[in-house]
């Protein structure tokens, strides 16, 4: 049996608790939440969980081996460096930390301890990103020539972060783990519509090794709730739409550079042999996609990180690289949009 302490019981918390309550062998034991409201719903929702405001006291019971971190992005460094400090393995929701700096601090502390840490990126354990993973290292979709995402809804507005460290580390880890890279460059443009200094839409342009580009939309102020990664390789092009029945939707589509038909005798030379775009449209496949829960997947491959002392799939390795990028993004929107190489962020180590 492990037992938890979670920080944080808002918006998103409440789907933590459920899962990691519903995990055999796992017993969250305290809810540390700020506002009496949440606490009241811990209370009336799970009886075996102590709501309280005492960050200190939870810390400091022996008894909690491990620490789910749910709070504002802005909160993550601090809360998560307490724990780790107090001797918690620790869980914490997306991103891991606002800078490359504090990622770092945050897995020189987990490390040293001989403790988990763990990012929140709940979709390293979606089964249709699996899927998608699985058909891109397969080679069926041939080479990777680009993709593009779109999160995209009316809300929920935030006032502690833009709608890039919102909702664009999703996207970035989707990326990332998809190429099974990092970008070097990113290129980023975003307005802030509705509150001076944080932006509600941005699009981000992120160039990875082999020419493959990925863009990133991201809006609080969009008509419709999108959710969506269109991905496009020279042999098959992908659609992954999350708020669809049909997850994953594989088109056997493309535009195939042929070379010229051979001909009888000497070519002649006003006719050098072009090649041909020839278009190819082919069946459309639906895979299956099994219908498990990714956070509860998430829950449990942090527990079994911890048990079998071995880095979680979302570790901070995983993590650094999205942070990173939005940090390059930051400084993108913040000049202009200013083409920004990632090794500005993270310089590259000395030879
Ligand atoms: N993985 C996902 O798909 C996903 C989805 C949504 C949000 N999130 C992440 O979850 C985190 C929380 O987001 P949210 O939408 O629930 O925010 P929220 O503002 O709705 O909830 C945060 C809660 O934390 C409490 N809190 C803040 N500081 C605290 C402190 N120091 N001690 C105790 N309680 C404190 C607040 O009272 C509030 O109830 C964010 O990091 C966000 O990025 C992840």
């Amino acid at each position: 049996m492990i037992t938890l302490a979670q920080i944080g019981c808002g918006y998103w918390g409440p789907n933590l608790l459920r899962n990691f309550t519903a995990l055999p062998g796992a017993h969250v034991k305290y809810v540390v939440e700020a506002s009496e409201d949440r606490r009241r719903y811990v209370r009336e929702n799970y009886p075996r969980t102590k709501p309280t405001a005492d960050l200190a006291a939870v810390l400091a019971d022996p008894a909690v081996q491990a620490v789910l971190v749910a709070t504002p992005a802005r909160t993550h460094f601090d809360l998560a460096l307490r724990a780790l400090q107090a001797g918690k393995h620790t869980f914490v929701e997306k991103p891991l930390a606002m800078s490359v700096a504090e990622v770092d601090a945050l897995a020189a502390e987990a490390t040293r301890r001989g403790l988990t840490l763990m990012a929140g990126h709940t979709f390293l354990y979606n089964p249709a990103v699996l899927a998608l993973k699985a058909l891109v290292d397969s080679g069926e979709l041939g080479r990777i020539y680009y993709l593009y995402t779109q999160r995209l809804n009316l809300g929920v507005v935030r006032s502690d972060v833009n709608a890039l460290w919102n909702l664009a580390p999703h996207d970035v880890s989707i990326c990332n783990f998809l190429l099974g890279t990092a970008p070097l460059a990113v290129t980023a443009h975003g307005t802030a519509y509705l509150q001076p200094g944080i932006e509600d839409v941005v699009f981000a342009n992120l160039e990875y090794p082999g020419q493959i580009h990925a863009s990133i939309h991201v809006s609080w102020l969009d008509p419709n709730k999108t959710r969506k990664v269109t991905l496009v390789g020279s042999r098959k092009m992908v659609v992954y739409d999350d708020v669809a029945d049909d997850k994953l939707t594989v088109y056997d589509k493309g535009i195939d550079s042929v070379p010229p038909a051979p001909v009888a005798g000497p070519l002649p030379f006003d006719q050098p042999g072009a090649h041909r775009l020839v278009y190819r449209s082919g069946e459309i496949h639906l895979p299956k996609i099994p219908a498990t829960e990714p956070l509860a997947e998430e829950a449990r491959d942090f527990l079994a990180a911890i048990a079998e002392r071995r880095p979680p799939r979302a570790d901070a390795a995983s993590a650094r690289p999205v942070v990173a990028t939005l940090q390059a993004a930051t400084l993108s929107l913040k000049e202009n949009s200013r083409r920004v190489p990632l090794a500005e962020i993270v310089p590259a180590p000395a030879a």
